[in-house]
């Protein structure tokens, strides 16, 4: 598969990364990231939104927020057919570079605690486990919070900064 690129996404792609966020991330859950949602966090002016396209389809997406402490990954999907060819490392590491530059050294986030798959790919990237949140996905699962500190952050990300 060749490299799909990675862009900042448009308000316009809004409906179809909420769509795939739904299936991918949020089944079983009540739809908390509609179009709606997904649009006003495109918006705020601290908020970072990429994904990356294969022709017209939605292979892949990103949402992030750039705080004082550090960045939030809030979303991050790639659709099935484009797994395991290293499009989620791509975009992960496409929000680091980003957070690098703005002088921001810690990321976070969480996952669903049966999101075995998610736990793995992240521990992959040098994240780290720290907590676990009871309920925190609508009463229905548990959350468990990753971290990863990129000040000490893998050689190759320090010198892109
Ligand atoms: C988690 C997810 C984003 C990973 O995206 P991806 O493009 O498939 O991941 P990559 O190809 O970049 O994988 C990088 C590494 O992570 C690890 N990894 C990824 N998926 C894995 C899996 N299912 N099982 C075990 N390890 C996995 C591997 O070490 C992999 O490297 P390798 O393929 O060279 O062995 C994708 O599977 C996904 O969208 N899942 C559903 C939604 C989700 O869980 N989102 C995250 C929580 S919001």
């Amino acid at each position: 598969m060749s490299e799909i690129p990675v862009r900042l996404a448009r308000l316009g792609d809004a409906p179809r990364i909420a769509n795939l966020s739904r299936t991918l991330i949020e089944a079983g859950l009540p739809w908390s990231w509609t179009p709606r949602r997904v649009a006003t966090h495109m918006r705020a002016r601290e908020h970072l939104t990429a994904i990356a396209t294969d022709g017209g389809e939605l292979a892949g997406f990103v949402l992030a927020q750039f705080g004082s402490r550090g960045v939030h990954i809030a979303l991050l999907g790639v659709a099935p057919a484009y797994q395991r060819h290293g499009l989620g490392r791509r975009l992960v590491s496409w929000v680091e570079e980003s957070a690098s530059i703005a002088g921001l050294f810690a990321m976070h986030l969480e996952v669903r605690a049966g999101n075995q798959q998610a736990r793995r790919f992240y521990a992959n990237l040098g994240y780290r486990e720290t907590t676990r949140s009871a309920g925190y996905y609508s009463g229905v699962e548990d959350a468990i919070r990753l971290e990863r500190d990129l000040a000490v952050a893998s050689p190759k990300l320090r010198q892109s900064t």
